[in-house]
């Protein structure tokens, strides 16, 4: 039970590349605005889920999109061993995943989550005061949305990291309420049930892809846009930055782990920069170093430098090779939906909605088409698929009803 003066719903997507949080007055339940407005940048609805902290990982230096921005740290004139990167940390909350993201030594994971938290209050309150002056903490209900298959322990942690930043207090515990990241999906496309003509008693298939997990679920829509959930809901870690991470090892054979390495820890930004260029055109590129990446080459060494110059600093990089470095995810994704659709009678599920920043790739869009159109008759991927999260979970917030029954995972009942 949430404490009964809550004026304001605040949803937080904590996710695993990008965080962000949207709002509303529970006045104007129709008014969810989310947050475009963050130091660096303005006009995106995430900012980076990464810190750089001091070389003692105590302090906080930046945080979001300014964390990684190399050029503060040249500025500044001092060395990258002198700070920290962290990024991804979400992933060591998942009890599944068996290399989890690096971390330095003897830092807690916790404490990442924590600081990151307490710098997006800082935003948050802002917003508050911009849009609701005097209002107090007290007085908002935060949702946070977690992945499916996180164990209900995750969340334990989780609380204990949002009352350190100060959401909460003893007073205001009833005051965070959780979602999953696939609910929060679906609550988004309730939305769009209608442009598709589904009517009461239609079942769907929502697909959150994002940066670190896949998170499926199937739902009925219900007598007064409620919703139902038929089947238990599934996840798994097959989000872009595990694509990321095969490019990376591809670049590492062209270039060598040592250059690529140093080009990480001295050209961090230039190296996303790469990274986000390569998503974007699903198709052969001739990476020309020279143009494109040149920081990197003076930490190429060896054979390898040899045979790149001999090549004009060209990396041939062939439809096969992109192919390869998407398909592992891929493929786990279209499993993933498989599973869910087999789990129910053929030809129940009328739509299938894919949101999730990883949702905008053209080859992801591409392969579930070819491998569901006979299955599913309408396969869409709403506007706006990188916030429909954490407006779901506003939504939620604001009228926790929409959601008429869940399947309970972890006993396979019905809450
Ligand atoms: N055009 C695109 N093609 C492929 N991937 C994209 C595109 N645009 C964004 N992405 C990917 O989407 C990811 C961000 O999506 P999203 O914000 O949904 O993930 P997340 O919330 O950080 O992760 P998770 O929900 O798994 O914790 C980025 O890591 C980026 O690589
Ligand atoms: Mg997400």
């Amino acid at each position: 039970m949430t404490s009964t003066d809550i004026r304001v719903v605040v949803a937080i997507d904590f996710g695993t590349t990008y965080s962000g949080f949207a709002c509303a007055n529970k006045i104007n339940p129709d008014e969810i605005e989310t947050n475009t407005r963050w130091s660096g940048r303005e006009g995106l609805p995430k900012t980076n889920t990464a810190l750089l902290y001091d070389a003692n990982c105590d302090q906080v230096l930046r945080w979001g999109e300014l964390a990684l921005f190399q050029e503060q740290r040249r500025r500044k004139n001092q060395d990258a061993e002198q700070f920290h990167i962290i990024e991804r940390f979400k992933l060591h909350l998942d009890n599944k995943m068996k290399q989890k993201p690096q971390l330095p030594i003897m830092f807690d994971y916790k404490k990442a989550i924590t600081d990151y938290l307490i710098k997006m209050k800082g935003v948050i309150e802002e917003t508050l005061e911009r849009r609701w002056p005097g209002l107090s903490l007290k007085q908002v209900l935060f949702v946070l949305s977690v992945p499916a298959e996180w164990l209900p322990d995750t969340r334990a942690v989780l609380r204990e990291c949002v009352f350190r930043a100060g959401f909460i207090d003893e007073d205001t515990h009833s005051n965070l309420e959780f979602i999953t990241e696939p609910e929060a999906a679906a609550i988004h496309c309730l939305s769009v049930c209608n442009e598709h003509n589904l009517e009461e008693n239609d079942t769907f298939l929502v697909v959150d892809c994002g940066g670190g997990t896949v998170d499926l679920t199937v739902r009925t829509l219900l007598a007064g846009n409620k919703l139902r959930e038929v089947t238990v809901r599934t996840g798994g870690l097959c989000g872009s930055t595990f694509v990321d991470e095969e490019f990376l090892k591809f670049l590492g054979r062209k270039v060598g782990i040592k250059a690529l390495g140093a080009f990480k820890e001295q050209a961090y930004e230039d190296l996303q920069k790469l990274i986000h260029r390569f998503f974007y055109e699903f198709e052969p590129i001739e990476l020309d170093l020279e143009t494109n990446c040149s920081a990197l080459i003076p930490y190429i060494s060896g054979e390898l430098k040899d045979k790149l110059e001999e090549e004009d600093w060209v990396i041939d990089i062939e439809y096969d090779d992109v192919k390869n470095m998407f398909d592992p995810a891929i493929q786990t994704i279209i499993r993933l939906i498989d599973a869910q659709l087999n789990s129910v009678p053929p030809n129940k599920v009328k739509a299938m909605f894919l949101v999730g920043g990883f949702s905008e790739s053209p080859y992801l869009t591409r392969r579930i088409k070819e491998s569901f159109e006979d299955r599913v008759q309408t396969i869409a991927f709403p506007r706006n698929p990188i916030a429909a999260i954490v407006k779901g979970a506003v939504s939620y917030g604001l009228n926790m009803q929409v959601i008429e029954s869940r399947i309970i995972p972890w006993t396979f009942g019905i809450e």
